[in-house]
């Protein structure tokens, strides 16, 4: 069987290192962290860890069902800035939501594009945007030469969009579909949870870190188009990236896989929706279970997540109607009985 990331880290032969990285593997500064050396080597060493990387993004492509999965050691913003880089000529135009993550612009900026901006209609009781129609998208398209759309689904809030409709659009228009899907990294594994861009968009990327138990700020980038996304990211990324966050990626998408990975994802939406059921002190806006967004009559949200501070929880962010507290892999009964008995208190 061929080498993974995870078989060869940790594995290496007494050779006398005269490479890069300087350390080869031993403890040379101590310090909190100085466990990362052992596994801190680079893409010319003895055991390729080039070869053990294409076949890990290989499995794990076959595994989402894409054409190409690249594993992405900067986030979702480098992500999105290949897929910007990889469909998108100077001059040209794409089209990006006005209150997008700066990542969507910036990408523009570095691929020279021409950015168009859509906006999308607040949902004013709860403060927090709605998503983009099939209908509102077209107005744009119709108008021409859009060469891609980025959007987010789902937003912050877990608000998402009808990524199949939007698709066919795009598609029939001539046009690229970047999907953000930064926060919808569980997606693909449970059918409990909003449907996953990944195997209909041309390029969707999802952040590892935020709600699927990795590591700062590891993120995947999928890919269902032939256009060739390893220029853009060689022009973005170093070349010498962290194995051991590569690693942690490829074990990060075995346990989302895994039997274990899958029943955590389950437990976690039975425990918010059984713990929902019961909390009647606060109103709940529903969209996708895990992104637990609330409101109460009689408070701002700024006095909501006040309250919720002062009682040692840490919200995700808040606005004028609501607040947002996000979950994921790594959220357990304790930690959300102790949220749910402060809003019972309320
Ligand atoms: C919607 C959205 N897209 C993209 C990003 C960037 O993600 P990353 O931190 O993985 O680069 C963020 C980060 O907060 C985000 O909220």
């Amino acid at each position: 069987m061929k080498q993974d990331l995870n078989s060869i880290l940790g594995k290496k032969p007494d050779i006398k290192f005269f490479t890069t990285p300087s350390h080869g593997g031993k403890i040379c500064i101590k310090h909190k962290y100085y466990q990362f050396y052992k596994h801190d080597i680079s893409e010319t060493d003895f055991y390729g860890p080039q070869e053990a990387l294409s076949i890990s993004e290989k499995r794990s492509s076959e595994k989402y069902g894409t054409v190409n999965t690249k594993y992405l050691t900067n986030g979702s913003t480098s992500g999105i800035i290949a897929s910007v880089l990889t469909c998108v000529k100077s001059g040209e135009k794409v089209l990006i939501w006005d209150k997008s993550h700066p990542c969507h612009r910036n990408a523009c900026l570095l691929a020279n594009a021409n950015i168009v901006e859509y906006s999308i209609p607040l949902i004013e009781e709860w403060g927090i945007p709605s998503c983009i129609t099939p209908e509102n998208l077209e107005r744009y398209l119709k108008k021409g030469d859009i060469k891609a759309v980025i959007v987010t689904s789902p937003h912050y809030e877990g608000v998402v969009s009808d990524i199949p409709k939007l698709v066919e659009l795009c598609h029939r228009y001539g046009t690229y579909l970047i999907v953000d899907e930064a926060h919808g990294a569980l997606y693909p594994f449970s059918g409990r949870l909003p449907l996953s861009a990944v195997n209909y968009a041309d390029f969707t990327v999802q952040s590892l870190h935020k709600t699927a138990g990795g590591l700062n700020p590891t993120a995947l980038l999928h890919t269902n188009t032939d256009l060739d996304i390893d220029r853009a990211l060689s022009i973005i990324n170093t070349t010498s990236p962290s194995y051991p966050l590569l690693a942690s990626i490829e074990a990060n998408i075995k346990y989302l896989n895994s039997i274990k990975g899958r029943n955590k994802i389950e437990q976690l939406i039975d425990m918010i929706q059984t713990l929902k059921a019961e909390c009647t002190k606060v109103d709940f806006f529903e969209s996708d279970i895990t992104k637990i967004v609330i409101k109460k009559q009689g408070m701002t949200g700024y006095e909501l997540s006040e309250y919720l501070y002062k009682n040692k929880i840490e919200d995700e962010r808040a606005n004028d109607g609501s607040v947002l507290l996000l979950t994921g892999i790594g959220t357990d009964l304790k930690k959300l009985e102790y949220l749910f008995k402060k809003l019972n208190r309320l």
